[in-house]
């Protein structure tokens, strides 16, 4: 047993992963449900109140943010696509050997790796790429129409083959597990959840459809982007096309 896979959050992503076989029992956890909403009947309220003109961008998008899974055929343009990757892994600022990014990561470690499936994309050749994070540049890994081979291995979710793109986010354990332990699986969630955000917000003020994908089978989905699910492995995805 290798050093990462004694870590107890590398054991909790194994123990967690998807496969054909047990999806069913996943469904049905044997825990009873909780209320939607806390609130504290004794204590005393103090209303919310906003403040006026939060009508920018930011809280535009806010507001107005869902998960959409309708796109149309239309393709989005490389630049939309290069707005979407800068706001969820673009490099703002460097501070020693760190790149820090538009998301915040836990230790500036970024344990994050982004990889796209373009399916229609203006200005770039369908297929699939990892995201230089330093040169802002997008590497071919292999050419051709993905979207069939994603959708199966986000357990047939077919509005991610109709996706313009698809942004896949893996994680590389080691850069957080060596310096939080066992507690790194927590970090390593939290920092995909803040990058996927990020993409999720600019989708809406770019006006496209966005839909952010946790359940996919994980032996399948890292296959596709040459993951080891031991050093590496896929932990987020997100759809992306034009709305319809
Ligand atoms: C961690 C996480 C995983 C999700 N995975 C999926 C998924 O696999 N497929 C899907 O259609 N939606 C997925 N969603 C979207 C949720 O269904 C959606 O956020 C929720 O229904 C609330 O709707 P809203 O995002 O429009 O506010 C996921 C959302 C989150 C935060």
């Amino acid at each position: 047993m290798s050093d990462l896979e004694k870590n107890a959050g590398h054991r909790y992503y194994r123990e967690t992963m998807f496969d054909r076989e047990q999806l069913i029992g996943h469904r049905r956890p044997g825990i009873a449900p909780a209320a939607h909403t806390k609130t504290l009947p004794e204590a005393e309220k103090h209303k919310l109140t906003l403040p006026e003109g939060l009508d920018n961008g930011l809280w535009r998008a806010l507001a107005r943010r869902r998960s959409r899974r309708r796109y149309r055929k239309e393709p989005i343009t490389d630049a939309e696509l290069a707005a979407l990757l800068w706001a969820a892994q673009g490099v703002t600022a460097e501070a020693g050997p760190f790149l820090l990014r538009t998301a915040p990561s836990a230790g500036a470690l970024h344990p994050l790796e982004t990889y796209v499936a373009a399916n229609r994309v203006d200005g770039l050749a369908p297929g699939l790429y990892h995201l230089d994070v330093r040169g802002f540049a997008l590497e071919l890994m292999e050419e051709g129409h993905i979207g069939e081979r994603l959708a199966r291995a986000a357990i047939h979710q077919e509005f991610v083959n109709r996706a313009a793109a698809v942004v896949v986010f893996s994680a590389v354990f080691r850069r957080c597990m060596a310096k939080y332990g066992d507690r790194a699986m927590r970090y390593i969630c939290m920092d995909a959840g803040h990058a996927c955000e990020n993409l999720l917000l600019a989708a809406e003020d770019l006006g496209l459809a966005a839909c952010p994908v946790a359940a996919f089978f994980d032996a399948e989905m890292n296959g596709i982007v040459n993951a080891d699910g031991i050093e590496e492995g896929v932990v987020y995805l997100a759809a992306v096309g034009r709305p319809e």
